[in-house]
C-alpha cells in the first residue's frame, strides 16, 4: 500500500438511518477520502447521549443500522477504519483532560451550542455539563488521532474553530518549545445539500420527504409520482425550465450526462414531460440504489461479519489512540 497522505477523522450520531441527502452531503466525501488518506470513521454514540440522555435504547438500536448504512454505501473497511467511539476509552479519557484546559466561555458562546439548544427548547433539558461539552468530546475525537482535516458540513464549523483553540490552548500550555504537539485540523468542508427533499425543503426524516439509503425499490414509483417539478409549467406543451426544477438536481447526480442534457433539451424544448422526466428518473435511481442494497442484504444475512468489522476497527483505533494517550500524559506529567 502506498502512503495515505492526510489522517483524517469524522464521525456521525447514531440517530437512525441516513437517506440520500446524507450520501451526497456527506458519505459521498468519505468514499473518495478513504482511496488516498488514512481515514478513521465513527459511530459518535457518546455524542448521541448528550441528547437522548434519557432513552439511551434508542442509540444502541441504530449504532448497527449507521455501520451497514456505510458499508453499503461503499464504505470498505480495508481501505479505513470504521469503529464505535464508545468502545475506545481514550476518547472519554482525554476528553476529561481537555475539559480542564477549556474555559466555559468558550463553549458558553459556541452558536450551534446556542441553536441546537434552541430547537430542543422545551422537549428536553440541555442545561446539562455534557451538552456543553459536546465540542470539547468532539475535539477530543479528532485530536486524539492528530488529524489534521475533518470532513464536516458547515453546521459543524464553529465545533471544529474550538478543536483547533482547545489544540492550540494544550500545545501553548504542554510543549511550549517544542513542535506543536497536536496538529490544528482543517475542515474539508462538504457542500451544503446537493439533493433537496421531495417537495423542495431540505431533505429531513421528519418531514417525509426523503429517500433512504435502504428504500425499497417498489417505495420509489410513488415517491417520484408526488414529486414537485417546475411549477410554472402546467402542461405538458408548456416549456419548463430545469433550474427551478426540484428534479433536476436528482439526475445531476444520478443520471449519466449525456442523458442530462437530452433531458434538459426536452424540457425547455416541452418535447419531453415531466412524467417522461420522471420515468428516467427512476431508472437511475433503482441503478444507483441496487448495489446499495446488494450489500446490505450480504451484511444483515451475516450480522457476525458486521460485529467482526467493527470490532476490528475498534481494535486499530485504539492501538492509535493509546499512543497518543502515552505522549498526552507524558506531556501533562501524569506518567507517575
Ligand atoms: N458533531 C458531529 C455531527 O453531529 C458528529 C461528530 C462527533 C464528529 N465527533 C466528531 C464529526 C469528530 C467529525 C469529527 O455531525
Amino acid at each position: 500500500m502506498t502512503a495515505k497522505k492526510e489522517c483524517i477523522v469524522s464521525g456521525m450520531r447514531p440517530t437512525g438511518p441516513l437517506h440520500l441527502g446524507h450520501h451526497f452531503g456527506v458519505l459521498a466525501n468519505w468514499l473518495e477520502l478513504q482511496e488516498q488518506h488514512d481515514c478513521l470513521f465513527f459511530v459518535a454514540d457518546w455524542h448521541a447521549l448528550t441528547t437522548e440522555y434519557a432513552d439511551p435504547k434508542k442509540v444502541k438500536g441504530f449504532v448497527p443500522g449507521l455501520v451497514i448504512d456505510w458499508i453499503a454505501a461503499g464504505l470498505d473497511p480495508d481501505k479505513c477504519i470504521i469503529f464505535q467511539q464508545s468502545k475506545v476509552k481514550e476518547h472519554a479519557e482525554l476528553h476529561l483532560l481537555l475539559s480542564m484546559l477549556t474555559p466555559v466561555g468558550w463553549l458558553e458562546r459556541n452558536p450551534t451550542f446556542k441553536d441546537v439548544a434552541a430547537e430542543l427548547a422545551g422537549q428536553k433539558d440541555l442545561a446539562t455539563y455534557g451538552f456543553l461539552g459536546y465540542p470539547v468530546l468532539m475535539a477530543a475525537d479528532i485530536v486524539l488521532y492528530r488529524s489534521t482535516a475533518v470532513p464536516v458540513g458547515q453546521d459543524q464549523l464553529p465545533h471544529l474553530e474550538l478543536t483547533r483553540e482547545i489544540a492550540r490552548r494544550f500545545n501553548f500550555l504542554h510543549c511550549p518549545e517544542n513542535a506543536p504537539f497536536f496538529p490544528e485540523p482543517k475542515a474539508l468542508l462538504t457542500e451544503d445539500a446537493k439533493l433537496p427533499g421531495l417537495d423542495g425543503r431540505k431533505m429531513s426524516k421528519s418531514y417525509g420527504n426523503s429517500i433512504a439509503l435502504g428504500e425499497p425499490l417498489e417505495n420509489l414509483a410513488p415517491k417520484l409520482k408526488g414529486m414537485l417539478t417546475d411549477k410554472n409549467r402546467l402542461r405538458k406543451s408548456d416549456a419548463g425550465d430545469p433550474d427551478v426544477c426540484n428534479l433536476y438536481p436528482y439526475h445531476k447526480l444520478l443520471t449519466a450526462p449525456e442523458k442530462c442534457a437530452e433531458i434538459r433539451e426536452g424540457c425547455v424544448s416541452a418535447s419531453w414531460g415531466c412524467v417522461d422526466c420522471k420515468k428516467v428518473l427512476h431508472e437511475s435511481m433503482t441503478a444507483f440504489l441496487t448495489p446499495i442494497h446488494e450489500r446490505r442484504s450480504k451484511l444483515e444475512a451475516d450480522p457476525d461479519r458486521l460485529w467482526h468489522i467493527l470490532e476490528q476497527g475498534n481494535a486499530r483505533a485504539r492501538v492509535r489512540a493509546q499512543e497518543t494517550m502515552e505522549a498526552v500524559r507524558k506531556a501533562l506529567n501524569f506518567d507517575f
